[in-house]
C-alpha cells in the first residue's frame, strides 16, 4: 500500500536521436510490429485481405486484440479496405523537454514509432497513412488522409477505429450523448455492460493493469466517444455535426491521436505524460505572461443564493463588493479576483437567452474601470468572466472586443462558460437555418481552439467550463490553463441528488484528471450551510478540502469559500494560502480507484514538498515513506489532519494541525476520517 515510484527525472540536456528505417513493400497481407523503448508494449500492424488492423501487447499479453483501423467518407472512394501497404517507416524519438508550468518540469518524450502508408491494392487511386507511437506508458496512433488525386475536400461519415479488449475490464466511465455534457457521477461495471461512453475511459484488467483510452491534439476534428459493440469490442463514435457528418476538412487532413495509456499500477497512470508528448510543442513563444496561481472571487455566494449574476438588489457584482475581495487578496496573498454576473445578459433566463450576452457592457453598480485600477494598486488582477449560455456566434460576434477590453484593463486571465444542455449550440448553416449542434462536435471543437488563439494573441490566459474535454493542446497553448469538464464543487452547492459523494473525488484523479488540469473549486470552509442551503452540504471534512489543492492539478486555483468562512478558520486557511500551483514533480505514493489515493508533488519555486491524501466514505491510515525528500537535510512537516471523532457525516469540522521534524527516512502514519483527508506541507530547515 505503500509503494513509492519514482518517477523519471532527468538532469542531462536534452536529447534528440532519430533513425530512420524504410521498407518498400507491395503487399494486401503484411503484418509488423513497434515495440516501446523498453520493450514492454508492443504494436502489431497488419494487414488482412486488403484492411489494416492493429494489436497491442504487454509482456507479450494481449491488451488490445486484433482491431479494425479505417475511415468512412461522403463519396464513393472508402479509406477502410483495398488497401496494400506502400511503405513502412520506423523512426526512433528521444527529447526531454520542459513545461513552462505543470505538475511535472521537465517530461521525458521518447517513443519508437511505425509509420504505414497505404495505397489502392486495386482500382482508382487512394492514400491513406497510419502513424503509430510505441511509449514505455502506452501507444498513440493516428489517421493521415494525403492529398491525393481523388479528392480534396473531405467529409468524414465514420471513424471505424476500434479497441477490441483481451478481457471484461473493470471500468469506470461517464455515458455520453448526455443532456448535461459529461457532468455525471461515474458508473462503475465490467466492459460488457457500458454504454456509449465518454473518454478518458479507465479500465483495470483481471491481471492488474490499468488501461485509458483517451485521444491528443483534438483541435479540428470532432470528439471521440467510444461505443459498446458487444463482444468486449469498442469503437470510436465521433460526435456529429447537426446533419451526420462526423468531420469537415481537407487533405492533408490528420486525426487526432488515439491513446492508450497502459501502466502497472493506477499511480503511473497519472504521472504517465504521454496525451501531452503527443501533442505539438508550445506555439506562442516567449509565454512568461502565463502565471499560475490562486484565485478568489465573486462566485460561491451566487452557487448558495446569497446574491445574484444578474442585476437588483442583490446582484453580487458590486463595485464595492469586488473591492472587499481585492482586499481580502492582497491581504492573504492571493493573485486573482473573479467577478461573476458583471456584464449586461444575465436578467431573465440566461441559459436560454445566451445570445443576448455583453461582453463589453458592465452593469451600472460594477465600474470596471474603478476595479480594475484598484485591483491593480493592490497588487491584485481581475479575473474576467465571459459566461456564454452556449450562445457562441453572439460571443464569437463580440470575442476581439471582449479581449481587447480586457487586456485594456490589465487582465490576465478569463474564465469562459459555456452552460446549455445537449445539442442547444446554436449554428446558423448555409442555408441559413438555425441547427443545434453539441459541445463535443467539430463546430465546437474549433469554436474552443478559436478562443484560445485569440486569448492568447492578448496574452491572457484561460479556465474555460462546460468545456471540450481536455487532449493536452496545453503544451501548444500555455495559455489553456484549465477547465472543469467534470461535476466540480458546485454540485455541492445545488444538486438535488446531494452533490459529489465521498469517493468521487477519489475516482477523478484516474479518470478526467487523466486529460489534464481541472478547475475544481476547493477550499470550502463551511461545509454545512444550513441556513443558506438545508438540503445540501459538502460530503467531505474539512481536511479533505486542503488535500484537494495537493490531489487535483490545476494552475489556476480557486479558494472558492467565502470570506467570512475563512476569516473565521485562520489555522486551516495558512494551508490554502501556502500551497503552490505549479510544480517541479508529482509523485504518486499511492492510489486505488475510487477508495483513495495519495500524491506528492515538489513546489517549482521552492524547495518545500506537498502531501494531499484523500478517502472515500472509508477511514483509512497509511503509512508513507518520505524518500522523496532530499539527502542529509530535515524538514518541517505542517500535518493539518483528520482530529478524533472526525467523520464527514457526522463530525466533518474536527482536525488537528500538528509540527513534526521528519526526513528522507521518515515513516509517517496518515489517518484520515470516514470521507476524509490529510494535507501536509514539507519544508526544509534553515
Ligand atoms: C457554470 C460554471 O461551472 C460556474 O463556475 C459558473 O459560476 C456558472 N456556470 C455561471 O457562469
Ligand atoms: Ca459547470
Amino acid at each position: 500500500m505503500t509503494t513509492v515510484k519514482m518517477k523519471f527525472r532527468s538532469t542531462c540536456p536534452a536529447i534528440f536521436l532519430l533513425i530512420f528505417f524504410l521498407f518498400t513493400v507491395q503487399s494486401c497481407s503484411t503484418s509488423t510490429t513497434v515495440s516501446s523503448p523498453d520493450g514492454t508494449i508492443t504494436i502489431n500492424f497488419e494487414l488482412k485481405g486488403g484492411k489494416p488492423f492493429y494489436s497491442v501487447q504487454k509482456n507479450g499479453n494481449p491488451v488490445i486484440i486484433p482491431s479494425a483501423l479505417g475511415i468512412k467518407l461522403s463519396q464513393k472512394l472508402q479509406l477502410d479496405s483495398n488497401f496494400k501497404v506502400v511503405a513502412l517507416k520506423q523512426s526512433v524519438f528521444d527529447e526531454t523537454w520542459t513545461q513552462p508550468w505543470g505538475e511535472q518540469k521537465e517530461i521525458r518524450n521518447h517513443y519508437n514509432a511505425l509509420r504505414v502508408d497505404l495505397g489502392a491494392a486495386s482500382g482508382e487511386e487512394k492514400k491513406l497513412t497510419i502513424v503509430f507511437r510505441a511509449f514505455n506508458d502506452g501507444i498513440g496512433f493516428r489517421y493521415i488522409i494525403p492529398e491525393q488525386s481523388a479528392f480534396s475536400d473531405i467529409e468524414i461519415m465514420d471513424e471505424l477505429t476500434e479497441f477490441n479488449l483481451a478481457g471484461d475490464n473493470k471500468s469506470w466511465w461517464i455515458k455520453a450523448y448526455q443532456w448535461n455534457r459529461y457532468e455525471y457521477l461515474y458508473q462503475t461495471s465490467p466492459v460488457s455492460k457500458i454504454d456509449t461512453v465518454h473518454t478518458p475511459f479507465t479500465m483495470q484488467t483481471d491481471d492488474g493493469l490499468f488501461l485509458s483510452i483517451h485521444e491528443a491534439a483534438l483541435t479540428d476534428y470532432s470528439s471521440m466517444t467510444l461505443a459498446n459493440k458487444g463482444n468486449l469490442s469498442l469503437e470510436a463514435d465521433l460526435v456529429p455535426w447537426s446533419d451526420g457528418v462526423k468531420v469537415r476538412g481537407s487533405a492533408p487532413l490528420k486525426s487526432p491521436w488515439r491513446t492508450i495509456q497502459i501502466a502497472g499500477c493506477a499511480g503511473d497512470l497519472i504521472t504517465s505524460y504521454l496525451i501531452l508528448n503527443l501533442n505539438e510543442p508550445n506555439k506562442l513563444g516567449d509565454v512568461s505572461w502565463v502565471e499560475p496561481g490562486k484565485y478568489v472571487g465573486i462566485w460561491w455566494e451566487m452557487h448558495l443564493e446569497k446574491s445574484t449574476w444578474s442585476s437588483g438588489p442583490r446582484h453580487g457584482a458590486t463595485t464595492k463588493n469586488a473591492k472587499k475581495y481585492i482586499d481580502f487578496a492582497a491581504k492573504n496573498g492571493f493573485k486573482g479576483v473573479l467577478v461573476e454576473g458583471w456584464n449586461l445578459g444575465w436578467d431573465g433566463n440566461w441559459i436560454e437567452n445566451g445570445d443576448k450576452f455583453n461582453f463589453t457592457q458592465p452593469y451600472k453598480d460594477f465600474d470596471i474601470k474603478e476595479v480594475a485600477a484598484y485591483a491593480a494598486a493592490k497588487g491584485v488582477n481581475l479575473i474576467g468572466h465571459h459566461e456564454t449560455g452556449g450562445g457562441v456566434l453572439n460571443y464569437e460576434s463580440q470575442l476581439e472586443d471582449a479581449f481587447a477590453l480586457y487586456k485594456s484593463l490589465g487582465v490576465k486571465a478569463v474564465k469562459t462558460g459555456y452552460v446549455n444542455y445537449g445539442t442547444g449550440i446554436k449554428r446558423i448553416d448555409q442555408a441559413g437555418k438555425v441547427q443545434g449542434e453539441w459541445h463535443h462536435g467539430q463546430f465546437m471543437v474549433r469554436h474552443y481552439r478559436h478562443v484560445v488563439e485569440v486569448a492568447a494573441k492578448n496574452k491572457i490566459m484561460l479556465d474555460v467550463h462546460e468545456p471540450i474535454k481536455a487532449t493536452g493542446i496545453r503544451r501548444t497553448y500555455p495559455n489553456m490553463m484549465t477547465r472543469e469538464g467534470a461535476r466540480g464543487q458546485e454540485y455541492n452547492a445545488w444538486s438535488p441528488d446531494g452533490g459529489n459523494p465521498p469517493d468521487y473525488t477519489t475516482i477523478l484523479p484516474f479518470t478526467r484528471l487523466l486529460a489534464g488540469p481541472m478547475d475544481f473549486t476547493p477550499g470550502i470552509f463551511d461545509l454545512l450551510y444550513e441556513k443558506a442551503k438545508p438540503n445540501n452540504r459538502v460530503n467531505t471534512t474539512l481536511m479533505k478540502q486542503l488535500a484537494l489543492y495537493v490531489v487535483i492539478f490545476s494552475p489556476l486555483q480557486m479558494a472558492a469559500d467565502l470570506i467570512e468562512n475563512y476569516e473565521a478558520r485562520p489555522e486551516p486557511f495558512q494551508f490554502i494560502k501556502d500551497v503552490p500551483t505549479d510544480w517541479e514533480t508529482t509523485i504518486v505514493l499511492n492510489g486505488a480507484i475510487g477508495d483513495y489515493i495519495t500524491i506528492v508533488r515538489k513546489d517549482r519555486h521552492s524547495d518545500d514538498w506537498y502531501l494531499g491524501s484523500i478517502t472515500d466514505e472509508e477511514g483509512r491510515s497509511f503509512e508513507v515513506k518520505l524518500d522523496f525528500l532530499e539527502q542529509n537535510r530535515n524538514y518541517t512537516a505542517e500535518i493539518y489532519m483528520d482530529g478524533a471523532g472526525a467523520d464527514w457525516k457526522t463530525n466533518p469540522y474536527a482536525y488537528e494541525i500538528s509540527k513534526q521534524q521528519v526526513n528522507r527516512t521518515t515513516v509517517l502514519k496518515l489517518n484520515l476520517a470516514p470521507g476524509g483527508g490529510q494535507a501536509i506541507r514539507f519544508s526544509p530547515e534553515k
